[in-house]
Formats: structure tokens, C-alpha cells, sequence
């Protein structure tokens, strides 16, 4: 069937717009008259208590309209996603250097911030804690410890024949979307508010600004068309800017814009959670794991924002694909007086699975085996092996995939290659290093599994859409509008997919945890079925027929010698007045989880990858180059294969920068000194690697019955890029005395691989 739409590469629906510039983010939206802009007043201690907040210099600054702050909210003072107690504007403590205290409206986004610089600010500095350890001392985190646990864990680790502990540092990552956070708050003319927000959320922007203003959540609309990516950044800190651009908006009965430029972005806002990560095991001669204890200590920031789904992630993500027939994982939230980090794709669950990776790195080392033959060792057996948070692994398609990929990228000849590469070159040295990923793929929390949609089709035949997820760049209204087409049989052209308003599908989640198309896609399909079944039985009625006989084929419907253009069928069911539009629903199956236990079945499936890499480092100065990249992914069966390919190449890349280039830092007081692109180093394409070769799983349909069987991909490739921190320590590792094992924290830059590099020389001589 010529019209099948699901399963090609249509390219992304804005594709063309986004090149020539066409596409419309917020902040090219024609401003309306009377726009007021805003400027934020920030904090300039890492932790204080705020004595004194005078404004008043600030509202007779030229162009000048209005100022707010914690007095000036009518509702309630909280933001918080999760947890409550996170006020927009501080009451009192300030938490962070760049924790907004005041808003400053004036006609022009210069004059705010000019005004901006004469607030009054006095305080009396408390003493700030600036990295986990401390706040380990101090036992301070933003919501209790976790802990998933299976077995008798100090039994195997007493009774083991081997045991090996070890510890490693993961920094953060800030998101570096191309759009930073924008917010254009307009009053409505019955006294609500109509809001354009770049989030990956606008239910929560609805209901939180609701609270704040004290208005019923039906007086407040959020209007979302696309994001200049958000990649976790906008789930749940979009709140504060919106927030601020509503509070000033009710105000003063003006619209109000609120867009932060990127330094603003990068000292205001959240980032990736640094981990701290150690590990205890005990395992046989032959590596296989017996007993596992794990700390996964998170840097969370000031506040709890999404911090507790994010360390449950990380805990359910630390076995990544290996079974550990003893097991506790312990998580600590630590409170630190930074930006409050927040989901940044992955969740968790890559600093999670680094831990997984380390400790059976070293241990391979450390038993002077082959790492990849380990790592085999200890997969899960499907049907059989349970996972710390108590969920049988059923379907399990690593140990094929990693087959498939040792063939394809000649993985033995390429061991041997690069060791005997290793023994001749005294500068260069190569690393070599594979890896699983088995991502699991629901919200962890199950009450946020659900989606709606609306779905139209007018006399003309033509279809508008509308669901509740946010289209950020990752391609899900291209394969919204493809699911649609494939309902019906039409082309993709006759499909669009309107903005995502909280006034057309209402109460959703945040397109996150990479389901936005397994739950959006699915409530679009079943709201399309709906009126499919409907406009059936018009034709049926028409050819008379038997309904099971009518067909939707090539942008008709027929039934043995009859037809009907789509079209015509429309206009005859508005005729007959048949409803051509439906709501869809639907809710995830089969998942539930007990957070006080931390057990059940959160995922509904597991999306799985393999990836090879090969690097090449410069021993005299670290620096090291990427040469090849072998990666198998498993999208189950793919709704856009170009879409799919796209979100495998950028998370890999994406990956890659976080544990290679991007480096945060912050001096002796708090203040983050790496807040733009000059000081702060993203991948560009000159950094993806030389050869770079992904593939899709092929036959791989979902055996649960998602969306036409497809996987979710958004976020499991990033996964994949802990290969590169992996080879680069194997690169290491090659100067070392064997059964040493590499130093290399993360970021590697080329800094901490030198030394690295040392280290490792040392045990060798
Ligand atoms: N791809 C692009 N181009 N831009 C983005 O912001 N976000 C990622 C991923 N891919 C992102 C992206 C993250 S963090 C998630 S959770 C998923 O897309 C969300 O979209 P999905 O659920 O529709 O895959
Ligand atoms: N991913 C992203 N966002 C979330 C999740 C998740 O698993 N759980 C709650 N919010
Ligand atoms: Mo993605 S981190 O779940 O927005």
C-alpha cells in the first residue's frame, strides 16, 4: 500500500523551516503593542539571608513599569515540580549566586536591565556547601535516602572469593539548547491569561501559575508550537520564567516577555546532576558478580525540582544490563548551594549505568580479562533474572545485538589490532571499548503514563491534530502526523498537527522519558480510530456492505467494486451528521511501582543498544581523537527511520560532550565561571566521529503493543557515548601495569586524561 505512512523517512515537518529560518519560535512572534520586557535581579551569594530588598531606585529608572517580588505574588509562592516548598521568588534564604530575588518590567529589554543593576540588596552570607561531599557530611539532601535492595548483600559480599571496590566523579552538563528559556505572558480579556512558554511542559506552567496568581486553572492558557530543543532543561524550570512573565503580566495588564540571554540561561538555571559513585562487589575468578553496594551520590543543587525521579532513575539504571544476584543501591540527594539541577536527557539513568560500567571495567582489569567477555558474563538472563527494583527481565536482546555487532565491527581483529598498534607506537595510544544499553522506557512515577488527543477532519478531507506533547526538534509531530496518515490511509500531507495547548487537551505530562510518541501517538491513533469506525459505518451504509468489509486504502475507502474519496466520505458523514472529531486517551498497561519499597514494574519495556568505539589519544598532551563508532540500536519497529537515525547520532553526540568536553566550574565562592560558549565547550560536527556507523535493529517489532510497535529512542542512545569515556580509559589503561586500573574520571578532558596518563605510568614502572 502506496500510502502506508509509518515505517519511512519523511523528513522532520519543519526540516525546511528550521534551514531557512521560517520557523517560528517564540521570541520571533510579532511583539504586541504596550510589550513589556523583563529583567531578573539575582543573587550574589551562594547562601545568604536576605536583610534588605530596596526597589525603589530600580522603578524610577527610565522606561520603568513595574517590579516584583516574593510580596508581589497574590497565590502561592511555589514552583515546585515534585516536592512543594520551592518558592518562585525567596522568601528570605538565597541559595545560589544567580538565584533570581526580583523582576524588573521596563519598555525595553535594555532599560530593565539597566534598572536591574540598581537594586539594593543586603544580606548576612551564610556558609555555602559547594560539593557532595560536604553536603555528605552534613547529611543534607533535598528529599530522604533511597534505597533498592535485593538479597542479602553483605552475606555475598562476606562469602565472595574476590572483592573489589572503587570510585568515580561525573560532572554535569548544562543543556545548551539553541533557544534559552523565553516566556510571553498576554491578559486575556475575561481576566486570564494567555501564555506562549518554551516548555516541555505546559500543563505544570498552567497549574503553577494558577497557584501563583490565585486564578482557577481554566483562566490560564499555555501555547507551545516548538522548542529550540530542551533536552530535560524545560520539564520542570520553564516554571520560573513563565512564572515571573505571568506574575508581572497580572500586574500591570500589559503583555510581558521574559527571555533570558545565555549567560543568564547558564547561571540561573539547572543542569545534568554530578554524581559521586562507589561501588563495592564481590564476584567469581571469572568476573561474575555475586554482591553489588552502591552509593549513587547526586548533586542536586538547591532545591528538589525533579531531583527524586531523577535519583530513582539513576538506582534503576545502575544494573544497566546485569543481573547482580545481590544488591543495594543507596541514593543521596545532596543539597548544595547551585542552580538546582533537573532532568537532562537520560534522567539519571547515564550516571547510574556509569557505575555499572566502572565496576565491571576495573574488575576485568583487575582480573586481567577481557572487559567485553565480562561484561557477557554477567547479562541478565531473560525469563529469569529479576532487577534490584524487583522487575523480571523478560524481553532481553543484548546478547544477539552485542553478536550481531562483534561480526559487523569486527570486534576480535580489532582487540588485537589496536594492542599490537599499542605495543609499537610509544605516543599515540588507541582504546577499544564496547558497551550495552538497556534503558527502560515509562515516567517512573506510573500516574504520569497518559496522554490525550484531539483529533479533526474537516469536509475537505483535511486532518488537523492536536495532542498533548511538545515538539522540541526530536521529530514528534512529523510522526504524530505519520501515525494519523496511517489510520486513515491518506498522505501526510492532508495531516497537521496544530500547537500544544492546555485549552484543546488538558492535564498532560511533560513530553519526557523519551514516551512522548508511545503515549501521544498512541492517543492520537486511538482518537483517528474512533472516527475512522464512524466514517465506516457511513460508508458502509452507502455501498451497502457489511462494516468488516469497508477498507481505507490510497486515500479511499472501498469495498469490492465501490468507492469513496476520503474526502467525500468526509463531507457525506457532516451530512449525515456524524461527528468527524474524537478525543484519545490512553494510558500505559501493565507498570505499577512502590516507592517506598522502590519495587514493581515501572518500565513497560526496555529499549536496548550496542556501541563499539575506537579512540586514539596523544599521550604528551591528552588530547585524542574519535575514530570510529559501530552502533546497533533497537527502536523496535521504526515509526521514522530518518527521525530515528537523527536522535541516535545527536544523543551520541550529545553523550560524548558531556563525558569528554563540557566542563562546569564554579570558584572558591560558588559562582559558575563557565556561563557561554567561549568558556564552556559543546560538540560540534567536527566532533562526531570519523567513522561512524549506525544501524537500526532489524525485525525488532515491540513484543508489547505500542504505537505500531515502536520503541521509544530519545534519550537510550546517549547511553551509548560511555563507550568513548570507556575507551579513552582503556587507551589509558594501556600504559599501566596490567591488572592497574585507569583513574579517569568525567568529564575526560584532555586535562584529566594527562593525568590520567600519569597515573597509570607510575604503576608500570
Ligand atoms: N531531540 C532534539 N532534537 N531536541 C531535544 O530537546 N530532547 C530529548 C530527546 N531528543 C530532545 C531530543 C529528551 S531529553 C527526551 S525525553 C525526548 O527527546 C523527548 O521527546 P520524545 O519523548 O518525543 O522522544
Ligand atoms: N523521565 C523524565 N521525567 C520524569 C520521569 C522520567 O522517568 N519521571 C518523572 N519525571
Ligand atoms: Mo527528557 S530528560 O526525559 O526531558
Amino acid at each position: 500500500m502506496d500510502t502506508a505512512a509509518v515505517g519511512q523517512s519523511f523528513a522532520h515537518e519543519s526540516a525546511a523551516r528550521h534551514v531557512d529560518g521560517q520557523a517560528v519560535f517564540i521570541d520571533d512572534l510579532p511583539e504586541p503593542r504596550d510589550l513589556l520586557h523583563v529583567h531578573l535581579v539575582t543573587s550574589s551569594w551562594a547562601h545568604a539571608r536576605l536583610t534588605t530588598l530596596d526597589l525603589t531606585a530600580c522603578l524610577s529608572a527610565p522606561g520603568v513599569v513595574a517590579v516584583a517580588s516574593a510580596g508581589d505574588i497574590p497565590g502561592v509562592n511555589d514552583i515546585g515540580a515534585a516536592l512543594k516548598g520551592e518558592p518562585l521568588f525567596p522568601f528570605e534564604t538565597l541559595c545560589y549566586i544567580g538565584h533570581p530575588i526580583a523582576a524588573i518590567a521596563a519598555t525595553s529589554p535594555a532599560a530593565a536591565r539597566s534598572a536591574a543593576r540598581l537594586a539594593i540588596i543586603e544580606g548576612e552570607p551564610l556558609t555555602p556547601v559547594l560539593d557532595i561531599q560536604t553536603a555528605l557530611d552534613r547529611e543534607d539532601y533535598v528529599c530522604p535516602p533511597m534505597i533498592m535492595r535485593r538479597g542479602d548483600v553483605d552475606k555475598a559480599l562476606a562469602d565472595a572469593p574476590l572483592r573489589l571496590s572503587g570510585e568515580v566523579e561525573i560532572g554535569g552538563q548544562d543543556h545548551f539548547y539553541l533557544e534559552t528559556h523565553v516566556a510571553l505572558a498576554r491578559p486575556t480579556d475575561d481576566g486570564g491569561l494567555h501564555i506562549f512558554s518554551s516548555t516541555q511542559h505546559p500543563t505544570e506552567i498552567q497549574h503553577l501559575v494558577a497557584r501563583l496568581l490565585a486564578l482557577p486553572q481554566s483562566a490560564v492558557t499555555v501555547e507551545v508550537r516548538r522548542l529550540g530543543g530542551g533536552f530535560g532543561g524545560k520539564e520542570s524550570q520553564a516554571t520560573l520564567i513563565a512564572g515571573i512573565a505571568a506574575l508581572l503580566c497580572r500586574k500591570t495588564g500589559r503583555p510581558v516577555k521574559l527571555r533570558l540571554d545565555r549567560d543568564d540561561d547558564m547561571m540561573i538555571t539547572g543542569k545534568r546532576h554530578n554524581f559521586l559513585l562507589r561501588w563495592d562487589a564481590g564476584f567469581e575468578q571469572d568476573g561474575r558478580l555475586l554482591g553489588v553496594d552502591m552509593l549513587l551520590a547526586g548533586g542536586a543543587g538547591w532545591s528538589a525540582d525533579l531531583t527524586p525521579g531523577v535519583m530513582s532513575r539513576a538506582l534503576s539504571h545502575a544494573d544497566n544490563a546485569y543481573y547482580y544476584p545481590a544488591v543495594r543501591l543507596k541514593g543521596l540527594s545532596c543539597k548544595t548551594n547551585s542552580q538546582s539541577n533537573t532532568a537532562f536527557r537520560g534522567f539519571g539513568a547515564p550516571q547510574g549505568m556509569i557505575a555499572a560500567e566502572a565496576m565491571l571495567d576495573d574488575i576485568a582489569r583487575h582480573l586481567k580479562l577481557d572487559p567485553l567477555a565480562v561484561r557477557k558474563r554477567n547479562f541478565y538472563a531473560p525469563g529469569r533474572d529479576i532487577t534490584p527494583y524487583h522487575q523480571t527481565v523478560e524481553q532481553f536482546r543484548l546478547p544477539a545485538m552485542l553478536e550481531q555487532l562483534e561480526d559487523s565491527a569486527e570486534l576480535a581483529a580489532r582487540r588485537t589490532d589496536v594492542d599490537s598498534f599499542n605495543t609499537q607506537s610509544p605516543i599515540i595510544k588507541k582504546g577499544l571499548a564496547v558497551m550495552p544499553v538497556k534503558f527502560g522506557v515509562s515516567f517512573n512515577v506510573p500516574s504520569m503514563n497518559q496522554a490525550g488527543a484531539l483529533v479533526m477532519v474537516y469536509t475537505d478531507g483535511s486532518v488537523l491534530v492536536n495532542h498533548g506533547g511538545i515538539e522540541m526538534g526530536q521529530g514528534l509531530y512529523t510522526k504524530i502526523a505519520q501515525v494519523t496518515a496511517e489510520v486513515f490511509q491518506i498522505p501526510v500531507t492532508q495531516i497537521r498537527v496544530s500547537s500544544t495547548r492546555t485549552d484543546k487537551v488538558p492535564n498532560t505530562s511533560p513530553t519526557a522519558a523519551s514516551s512522548g510518541t508511545d503515549l501521544n501517538g498512541m492517543a492520537t491513533k486511538l482518537a483517528a480510530e474512533a472516527i475512522r469506525g464512524r466514517m465506516a459505518e457511513v460508508a458502509a451504509e452507502r455501498f451497502a456492505v457489511p462494516i468488516d468489509d469497508v477498507r481505507f486504502e490510497n486515500g479511499e475507502i472501498r469495498s469490492g467494486n465501490h468507492h469513496i474519496g476520503f474526502a467525500e466520505l468526509a463531507e457525506l458523514c457532516h451530512l449525515q451528521r456524524v461527528s468527524l472529531s474524537a478525543n484519545g486517551f490512553y494510558r500505559t498497561p501493565k507498570i505499577h511501582f512502590d516507592k517506598k519499597t522502590m519495587t514493581g514494574r515501572p518500565f513497560f519495556y526496555y529499549a536496548h543498544g550496542v556501541a563499539a568505539t575506537e579512540v586514539a589519544v596523544d599521550t604528551l598532551t591528552g588530547e585524542w581523537k574519535c575514530l570510529r563508532v559501530d552502533i546497533l540500536h533497537d527502536v523496535g519497529k521504526s515509526l521514522n527511520p530518518a527521525i530515528d537515525r537523527g536522535q541516535i547520532e545527536g544523543a551520541f553526540l550529545q553523550g560524548l560532550g558531556w563525558l569528554t568536553m563540557e566542563e562546569l566550574v564554579w570558584d572558591k565562592d560558588g559562582r559558575l565561571l563557565t556561563h557561554a560558549p567561549s568558556t564552556y565547550k559543546i560538540p560540534t560536527a567536527r566532533d562526531l566521529p570519523r567513522d561512524f556507523r549506525v544501524e537500526l535493529l532489524a525485525n525488532a517489532d515491540n513484543p508489547e503493543a505500542t504505537v505500531y510497535r515502536s520503541k521509544a529512542i530519545g534519550e537510550p542512545p546517549l547511553m551509548l557515548a560511555i563507550s568513548v569515556w570507556l575507551a579513552l580509559r582503556d587507551a589509558v589503561a594501556s600504559l599501566a601495569a596490567t591488572g592497574a586500573r585507569p583513574t579517569l574520571g568525567a568529564p575526560a578532558t584532555p586535562e584529566r586524561i594527562l593525568a590520567a596518563i600519569e597515573t597509570a605510568g607510575r604503576t608500570a614502572t
